[in-house]
């Protein structure tokens, strides 16, 4: 098992990329394991995703923590326990802090639903329908001290359509969302991306 990369994905939500990203595993598109599923939510329906495929999961309420801080003390430590090579963000609502981007540098990402650097932070398919764009997408990117602003790994773009709502155009999104967060994690899987300051190479 040692060539499968390690991932620890964190949720807050429904875990429809999680469930791509179990998908592509089981496939053998992408070759890692999901040690640990982390979620902030007790309710996230992506608890339930992960348990029927026998990955183990644990459940971070933030009222239990003094501060951000210490929450993510405890991701880190939880992280750490299960020799986790890569963070991945699939819906995780919540702004990270820099030590746990110091615990595991350049070896968090992020999905963002919409063509950053345009929308970022919540609602970014909302943002886009609002201000009329005509394309929109997703972007897999690293995270760094910003809000969804780090070097972009991957994007796709959809068609933003004249009768779209906010359900039909993240509908649309997500579709991409998860054939896009998989391919990004082989690709670092496989050892094929380079960072150079905000720009990302794949080779
Ligand atoms: C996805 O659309 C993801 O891009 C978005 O939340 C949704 C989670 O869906 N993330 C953000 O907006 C982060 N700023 P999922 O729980 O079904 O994967």
């Amino acid at each position: 098992m040692s060539d499968f990369l390690k991932l620890g994905v964190l949720i807050s939500g429904n875990g429809s990329n999680l469930q791509s990203i179990i998908d592509h595993i089981e496939k053998g598109s992408l070759k890692a394991i999901i040690k640990i599923v982390i979620s902030n939510n007790s309710d996230a329906y992506g608890i339930t995703r992960a348990k029927k495929h026998g990955i183990p999961v644990v459940v971070l309420k933030s009222g239990v923590f003094k501060n951000k801080e210490e929450f993510d003390l405890e991701l880190i430590r939880i992280l750490e326990s299960k020799d986790v090579d890569l963070v991945i963000l699939a819906g995780f609502m919540r702004i990270i802090t820099p030590t746990l981007l110091k615990a595991f540098p350049q070896k968090v990402m992020n999905i963002h639903p919409a063509l950053l650097p345009s929308f970022p932070g919540i609602h970014g398919q909302k943002q886009a329908l609002d201000y009329g764009v005509k394309l929109s997408g997703c972007t897999v990117h690293f995270v760094d001290e910003g809000v969804d602003t780090g070097p972009i790994i991957l994007q796709s773009a959809v068609q933003v359509l004249n009768e779209d709502t906010e359900e039909t155009l993240a509908a649309r999104i997500l579709k991409e969302e998860h054939k896009i967060y998989p391919q990004a994690i082989q690709l670092f899987a496989e050892g094929k991306i380079e960072i150079n300051g905000r720009k990302v190479r794949i080779n």
